[in-house]
């Protein structure tokens, strides 16, 4: 069998590359690979035959098939690269039509937590109160001692408290409430102050309709010369009056709270039921004096409210677990 001298594997791989360069299509070079480097294609039969040749040949016709087979194989990876390159190239009218019209993103929107927030925060602006805002993971001082909270007082029991581990001689915890930055502003600045200060608070707590372990609120404090308690109502009249229309009533309740004297809470009707949504009150002397201010020479009030109370008295929402359960049903509606 005289099929294997060098001058027929220099036809061989004239014609093979000539197929190959015929090979436009993925498929049509797969088809070329198998024809002359399958198991059963040209290659690997002329290589088993190479053992009929006459023992003087055989080394030097092995030799050469091997050089041909690698010259085929980078051959084919070149032109198999070639045709998955220019895939990518689409022609108009070809891969892609470009009339069709693009597909739409999701646009994301505000969480109506978030959205109540501003808009409260706005009425606050608008009557002089600048927005600031505080650390969520807080000291037992700010959040309880120095709002007339001490350790031993039953007070505490009111808010179920979710306290951090930690080693160090200060108590640290997710604050209960936004009253903390009534401390952390007035340790800060001289009177006149008039700040509301939104963010979301924890306690631990059984949740039900009306009640999640997490909410926001925010708070309110004006102190100068002369506040008066007419002033507390004058202001809190205002809000409701821009959230929620002249026409919705409104109740002021006596109400204990430690850090003001008198306390009340406010409550809004909702279908002739009472739904509270905030506390209020005379910032208490001893708060006063425990930031360096002069109970004597100034007096204020302070306020603290929940967004999603008041949004769900806005838009009928059932029950405040809406808020925090992250499901698109009830956010896309906002
Ligand atoms: N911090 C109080 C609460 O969370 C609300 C409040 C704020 C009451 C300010 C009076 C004055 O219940």
């Amino acid at each position: 069998m005289p099929e294997a001298s060098p001058a027929s594997t220099q036809e061989l791989e004239r014609a093979a590359l000539d197929s190959l360069a015929a090979a436009k299509s993925e498929s049509e070079i797969e088809e070329w690979r198998i024809e002359y480097l399958g198991r059963r294609g040209v290659l690997s039969t002329r290589l088993r035959s190479i053992g009929t040749l006459p023992p003087e040949v055989r080394r030097e016709a092995g030799a050469d098939l091997n050089r041909l087979k690698n010259r085929l194989c980078n051959a084919f990876d070149e032109a198999a690269q070639h045709v998955s390159e220019s895939k990518r190239d689409f022609a108009p009218g070809d891969a892609i039509d470009i009339t069709l019209p693009g597909r739409r993103s999701n646009l994301g929107g505000l969480h109506p937590s978030e959205m109540m927030m501003r808009e409260i925060l706005d009425v606050f602006n608008d009557m002089g109160f600048q927005t600031v805002e505080g650390p969520i993971v807080e000291l037992e001082k700010y959040n309880f001692d120095m709002l007339n909270v001490p350790a031993d007082h039953p007070a505490r029991d009111l808010q179920d408290t979710l306290w951090i581990d930690r080693n160090s001689d200060e108590r640290v915890l997710l604050r209960t409430q936004t009253s903390p930055m009534q401390i952390r502003t007035m340790e800060k600045q001289k009177p006149p102050v008039r700040i509301v200060s939104p963010g979301l608070c924890f306690r631990h707590e059984a949740t039900d309709a009306t009640h999640e372990w997490q909410f926001h609120q925010i708070e309110g404090l004006a102190v100068d010369e002369g506040v008066t308690m007419a002033d507390l109502k004058g202001t809190l009249y205002e809000f409701a009056r821009r959230i929620f229309g002249t026409q919705r009533k409104i109740r002021f309740r006596c109400d204990y709270f430690p850090f003001v004297e008198p306390g009340v809470d406010v409550s809004v009707d909702w279908d002739g039921r009472w739904v509270e949504i905030m506390g209020a009150g005379m910032v208490h002397p001893k708060v006063l004096e425990g930031v360096g201010y002069d109970p004597a020479k100034y007096t204020g009030f302070a306020f603290g409210m929940g967004p999603e109370r008041i949004a769900m008295l806005r838009y009928n929402i059932e029950d405040i677990r809406h808020f925090f359960s992250n499901d698109l049903r009830f956010l896309s509606q906002f």
